[in-house]
């Protein structure tokens, strides 16, 4: 194994990749040297991501929640690439608004996108994964799974149905050498401090990229290291 490049020859697939903690995602994996698909709702977003990360990245156009959407994406990588060894469970909406206040159509979106994406994207994902005898899933969940926050009772609730399934897909798939984890990361602060009109007092080391603990800590208590 290259030691800088662990992941070189593998291949992965990031949804919502197109901007944001995916996005971050996406360009770390291509630093350890894995091909990386970006499949974002916004393709143009994903389409020129990729360009951005050179010969090493690609993007599809994906619904997550459209079953049929995600196929055409595996099998789109599958045909160009012939494997994929990691998923990134990333695309989600956190749209803000209190229990009172809360639309029902808000309500279903945001579980569709939150879990229903995490649940489908995964299922249609994990074949070729039980093909090879190898593989990772890592979805990326929150802390408001844990913490109960005002304003955000269907994303707190839509992430603490993705634990739940983190759990049942890792005990599915470990026997078939695929390892499923979940990432909670702390909300983005400097983006936080950008909502409220405060961006001039953002992090000082601001990047410009959001830096939630899956970005930071990766080789500590983030994202697992995903190498053979
Ligand atoms: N930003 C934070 O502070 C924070 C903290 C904890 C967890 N998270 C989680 O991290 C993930 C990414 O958050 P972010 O802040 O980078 O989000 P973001 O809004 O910056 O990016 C989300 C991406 O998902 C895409 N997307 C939306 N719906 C989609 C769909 N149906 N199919 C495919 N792609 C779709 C969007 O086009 C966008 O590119 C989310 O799951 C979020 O819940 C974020």
């Amino acid at each position: 194994m290259n030691e800088n490049q662990p992941l070189a020859g593998q291949v992965a697939a990031v949804t919502g990749g197109a901007q944001g903690i995916g996005r971050a995602i996406a360009d770390r994996l291509a630093a350890d040297g894995a091909k990386v698909w970006l499949l974002d709702f916004d393709g143009d977003a994903a389409a020129l991501a990729a360009v951005e990360l050179g010969n090493l990245g690609a993007a599809q156009a994906t619904d997550v929640t459209d079953e049929a959407s995600l196929i055409a994406a595996r099998d789109a990588i599958l045909a160009t690439d012939g494997r994929i060894d990691i998923l990134i469970n990333n695309a989600g909406l956190y749209p803000a608004a209190t229990i009172r206040d809360l639309k029902v159509a808000d309500w279903d979106q945001v579980f569709d996108v939150n879990c229903k994406g995490v649940f489908l994207a995964s299922r249609v994902f994990m074949e070729p994964m039980i093909e090879a005898g190898y593989g990772h899933i890592v979805s990326i969940v929150t802390v408001d799974a844990y913490v109960a926050k005002p304003t955000m009772p269907h994303y707190g609730a839509s992430k603490a149905a993705v634990l739940s399934l983190v759990r049942t897909f890792a005990q599915e798939l470990a026997p078939h050498g695929i390892m499923v984890n979940g990432v909670s990361p702390r909300r983005d602060r400097d983006r936080a401090r950008q909502e409220r009109g405060l961006a001039h007092q953002a992090h000082p080391e601001h990047t410009g990229r959001p830096r939630g603990r899956a970005v930071r800590h990766r080789r500590g208590g983030g994202l697992p290291r995903l190498t053979r």
